[in-house]
């Protein structure tokens, strides 16, 4: 069955890489993730928005991911590691009703909320989580873009002040923090990006200094990044060649991901990459074949580039290859 994320966080701590934490919504999706991580042999945290629960429905998921265990082991991987969790839980209820369902982990997001307050809800879901041994995530920060239920325009970083008060207060299994990263794939504006001697925009870096002080304050307590797609700019390139409108959507460079993976990051949050894959896979196979109407044939390759894109991130990027 699903494990809840307590070894596979610890032990990327200790060995110094991060965890995938893949969102999923349909079936050819989580399909590509779990063939990524037979292949690679890597823990996995499956999340799910609320809007994808009620996208899924509530019902068929956790029935979905108990079969994925089967089929991941049908396909050669003897002790699969796999959490399901609720990836920006909003109230006590939601969490409660994800937890009751099957849900091995469930993030509990307070980060709008002023600072007792989220503390306050946080606790709530962490003393009926640790009942049924599922870990609770909790957020400080905020973090721009589109976060679940919410949207801000702009980052704000982490107090580092704030951290141990948070976690010893909550008892929280894991933290996520605003450092720089924004969710969807317009992470950057042009202006604040620098062009590079080919004109391509580079992003500003992350705030490393701030993820620093708080591996300072929190000596061994795993961290999580939200907001870390890497935008691949094929992807854009093709969905753009083929009809689509994305200008300027920039990402995480796979660098700053993976040197936060080496730092107290033991969970790297991505959902867009994989969503800009198929929709550039997709986009390209109608151009190229506008008969066909059989979605087997164009969803197996968009299934077939997205875990390509997932193994490159587990190998290349995550570290967390071959830690089964
Ligand atoms: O809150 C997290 C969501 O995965 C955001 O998704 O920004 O890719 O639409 P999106
Ligand atoms: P991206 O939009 O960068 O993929 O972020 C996903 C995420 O943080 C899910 O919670
Ligand atoms: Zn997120
Ligand atoms: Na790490």
């Amino acid at each position: 069955g699903v494990v809840n994320t307590k070894q596979m966080l610890s032990r990327a701590l200790k060995e110094r890489y991060a965890v995938p934490g893949f969102n999923f919504c349909h079936l050819e999706q989580v399909q590509a993730i779990i063939q990524a991580i037979v292949e690679t042999k890597s823990p996995v945290i499956l999340q799910i928005l609320k809007s994808d629960r009620e996208y899924i429905g509530p019902k068929l998921i956790p029935n979905i991911v108990k079969g994925l265990v089967e089929y991941a082991k049908d396909l050669g991987l003897e002790k699969p590691q796999i959490a399901l969790h609720l990836d920006h839980g909003d109230t006590l209820e939601l969490c409660k009703n994800c937890i009751d369902d099957g849900f091995s982990s469930v993030m509990i997001d307070g980060s709008h909320l002023p600072f007792e307050e989220n503390i306050k809800l946080t606790k709530s879901v962490v003393d009926y989580a640790h009942k049924f041994n599922v870990t609770v995530e909790g957020e400080l920060g905020v973090i721009a873009g589109a976060e679940g239920y919410k949207y801000s325009k702009i980052s704000t970083y982490t107090e580092p002040e704030d951290v141990i008060n948070f976690v010893s207060h909550t008892g929280c299994d894991s933290l996520a923090i605003s450092i720089g990263t924004a969710h969807g794939s317009y992470k950057f504006t042009a202006e604040q990006c620098e062009k590079d001697e080919r004109g391509v925009l580079v992003p500003p870096p992350l705030a490393f200094n701030v993820l620093e002080e708080i591996e300072r304050k929190l000596s061994d307590f795993p961290i999580v990044l939200h907001g870390s797609s890497t935008v691949p700019q094929d992807k854009v390139k093709t969905i753009n060649l083929y009809g689509g409108k994305l200008k300027d959507a920039i990402g995480i460079p796979e660098s700053q991901l993976a040197k936060a993976a080496k730092q107290a990051v033991c969970k790297i949050n991505i959902d867009s990459d994989s969503r800009l894959t198929m929709t550039a896979s997709i986009r390209k196979f109608f151009a190229e074949i506008p008969y066909e109407y059989d979605p087997r044939i164009y969803l197996a390759i968009a299934r077939d580039d997205m875990k390509e894109v997932y193994k490159h991130l587990i190998s290349n990027v995550l570290g967390s290859a071959n830690k089964l």
